[in-house]
């Protein structure tokens, strides 16, 4: 039984319940895993960090900032016991970091990369045909892939006022179940949610992280935007989809 990032655990045999946070493995430890890991933390949730330096000062330091129950371990042995696992490292890092991971059979993963490469116009475009999250998909069949937070800066996840405004987090995935549940992180994290359907939709997802990166890639961040999107806008009347012709 999940509900609102509580899990309810029966400990077998005595009929005692007992009410924990989730445990969430945040796999890398740069912008994006020392920008969500410290404030899941400091929501009470035990973080553990994958690292490939779980020793280093560096890690010692944000794990010292993200709760009493976080720490560091070396990726594969990070996600054992993990309900949940951010996947935050580098497009080019996935394939290594997904062998050292394993199976990761019946935990919700959330997506954070974009498959993207810089063009010949120092543009971000898509590196692949497909996305990222589909990709992964693919490799870890027995896992949930949610799409989330690859449309936002770091600085953004760190604290969700910089964006100026509301920010909506878009999410896109297979299981009904764990995008609830990831909507519902978002939200204790400060952010607006929206479910846009499949995990097919990610490539879009990640188009918009292409868009995102324009004002940074053009120095122009005078220009940086955040993504709102406002619902509630559709007609008040029958709203019908023509099949393509
Ligand atoms: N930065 C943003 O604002 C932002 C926003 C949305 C989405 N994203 C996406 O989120 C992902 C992480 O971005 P980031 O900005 O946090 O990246 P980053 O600052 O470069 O950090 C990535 C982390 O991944 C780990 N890692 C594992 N294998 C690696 C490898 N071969 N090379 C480099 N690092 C490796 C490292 O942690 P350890 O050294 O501890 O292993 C590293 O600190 C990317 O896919 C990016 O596209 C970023």
């Amino acid at each position: 039984m999940v509900t609102l990032g509580l899990t309810t655990l029966i400990t077998a045999g005595t009929g005692v319940t007992e009410d924990r946070r989730e445990t969430i493995a945040v796999i890398g430890t740069g912008r994006v895993g020392g920008a969500l890991g410290p404030r899941l933390g400091a929501l009470g949730y035990p973080v553990i960090y994958g690292s490939r330096t779980p020793g280093s000062d560096r890690v010692a330091a944000l794990v010292a900032g993200s709760g009493e129950q976080s720490r560091a371990a070396l990726p594969g042995e990070s996600v054992n016991g993990a309900d949940i696992v951010i996947l935050a490292v580098p497009w080019q890092a996935i394939d290594a970091t997904l062998t050292g991971l394993g199976a990761l059979d019946g935990k919700i993963v959330i997506d954070v990369t974009n498959a993207l490469r810089v063009n010949e116009q120092r543009m971000m475009e898509m590196a692949v045909a497909t996305s990222a999250a589909e990709i992964i998909q693919q490799r870890i069949p027995g896992a949930s892939v949610v799409k989330a937070f690859n449309a936002v800066g770091s600085h953004v996840m760190a604290d969700p006022a910089t964006g100026g405004g509301p920010v909506t987090i878009p999410l896109a995935g297979n299981d009904a179940a764990a995008k609830t549940r990831v909507a519902a992180l978002v939200e204790e994290l400060g952010f607006e949610s929206l479910d846009v359907g499949p995990l097919g939709n990610a490539r879009y997802l990640e188009g918009m992280a292409v868009l995102y990166m324009v004002p940074y890639m053009s120095g122009r961040t005078d220009e940086a935007f955040e993504y709102y999107l406002r619902t509630g806008t559709a007609p008040k009347r029958d709203f019908e989809v023509r099949p393509a012709e």
